[in-house]
């Protein structure tokens, strides 16, 4: 098992060494390593057991690192980034020749992100490289939000674990692209659409699909609880699984009759954000057969939500709409 710490000098030294370190952000945690050292970015392809196609999200101190590794930022994305970093925003830019192949599985674009976490921000000021760093859990898993869940599904293969709590949103970065003409969405995520139109206008959103290359991780299968999982109108639902085992995942009402984790009470969709996860993770340790849950509102950090679970559902996303309570 890896130790779990607070050791911020400890977490830098095993980075420059070449080793893999867990760390908090303010979305979920990462694996990083040293972006500058193919080595250690070879490695969190194994411990993840990711394919090499699945680019890395490279992490940086400031809007200043930006500079030598990106050849060209547009203006809409330089806008964007101030406005939003750090956050739980990356963007998609053309790369400079320091951004490694192995980051970028060979495309000639990379993801940045500034992360807004008081630990890992020091961790990056300490250092005197980026670190590139993926979701810290199994390929295809539930992302983690707790240090706790890093050691339950990568313990023995990290070399530490910094704890930082709780990630306060909950779910993974939006993704914005700048590498064509007009910006475009390819992961919705912890920064609402609403929010950055706000800032540059209407927006294309253009997620998931195994089918869409500007985005080769975004397989419609990631996310997976380990359980199969349903989404719908819940009392439908109920009806149809009968005489299954069912765990209950619902928004804001309680099922006491059943194995229940409720999101939000309160209908808070930055609530349910935060539970999102952690409550997949609780009910698939549950002795239940299969996961009933239901989509929340289509807005704000809803419309992340609802793509998560889409993804988690052993339903195909075209088929998801036989259940018509929500409007995806
Ligand atoms: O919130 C987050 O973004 C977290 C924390 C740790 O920062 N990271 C994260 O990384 O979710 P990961 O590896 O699980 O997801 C990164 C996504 C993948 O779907 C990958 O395909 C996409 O970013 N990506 C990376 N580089 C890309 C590129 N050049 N073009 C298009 N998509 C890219
Ligand atoms: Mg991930």
């Amino acid at each position: 098992m890896s130790s779990i710490g607070k050791d911020i000098r400890k977490a830098a030294k095993i980075l420059s060494e070449g080793g893999l370190v867990a760390i908090p952000t303010e979305t979920v945690y990462g694996l990083a390593a040293n972006a500058f050292n193919e080595e250690a970015i070879t490695n969190i392809f194994k411990v993840k057991n990711r394919p090499s196609f699945d680019p890395l999200i490279t992490h940086i101190a400031s809007i200043n690192d930006l500079k030598d590794l990106t050849s060209d930022i547009p203006l809409t994305a330089k806008k964007v980034v101030a406005n939003f970093w750090p956050g739980p925003l990356t963007v998609i830019l053309p790369k400079t020749a320091k951004i490694s192949d192995l980051i970028t599985s060979g495309l000639d674009s990379a993801a940045f992100r500034v992360p807004n976490h008081p630990i890992t921000s020091k961790l990056l000021a300490l250092v005197d490289f980026p670190l590139v760093a993926p979701s810290a859990n199994p390929f295809t898993y539930v992302s983690p939000t707790t240090a706790q869940h890093v050691a339950d599904q990568l313990g023995d293969k990290v070399d530490y674990i910094l704890d930082g709590g709780p990630c306060s949103i909950g779910l993974e970065s939006t993704i914005i692209s700048f590498t064509k003409q007009t910006p475009k969405i390819l992961r919705l995520g912890g920064l609402s659409t609403e929010e950055i139109e706000q800032v540059i206008g209407s927006i294309d959103i253009q997620t998931h699909s195994s089918s869409t290359p500007e985005a080769p991780g975004m397989l419609t299968s990631h996310y997976s609880p380990g359980k199969p999982l349903l989404v719908g109108k819940l009392e439908d639902l109920l009806k149809e699984n009968i005489e299954k085992k069912v765990g209950i995942i619902s928004f804001k009402k309680s099922f006491s009759a059943y194995i229940n984790s409720v999101l939000a009470p309160s209908g808070n969709l930055c609530e349910a954000a935060q539970n999102l996860f952690k409550s997949l993770r609780w009910m698939a340790n549950q002795p239940v057969d299969i996961i009933l849950t239901e989509f929340v509102p289509n807005h704000g950090l809803g419309r992340a939500i609802n793509d998560r679970l889409t993804r988690a559902s052993c339903l195909p996303a075209s088929m998801a709409s036989k259940y018509k309570n929500y409007n995806i």
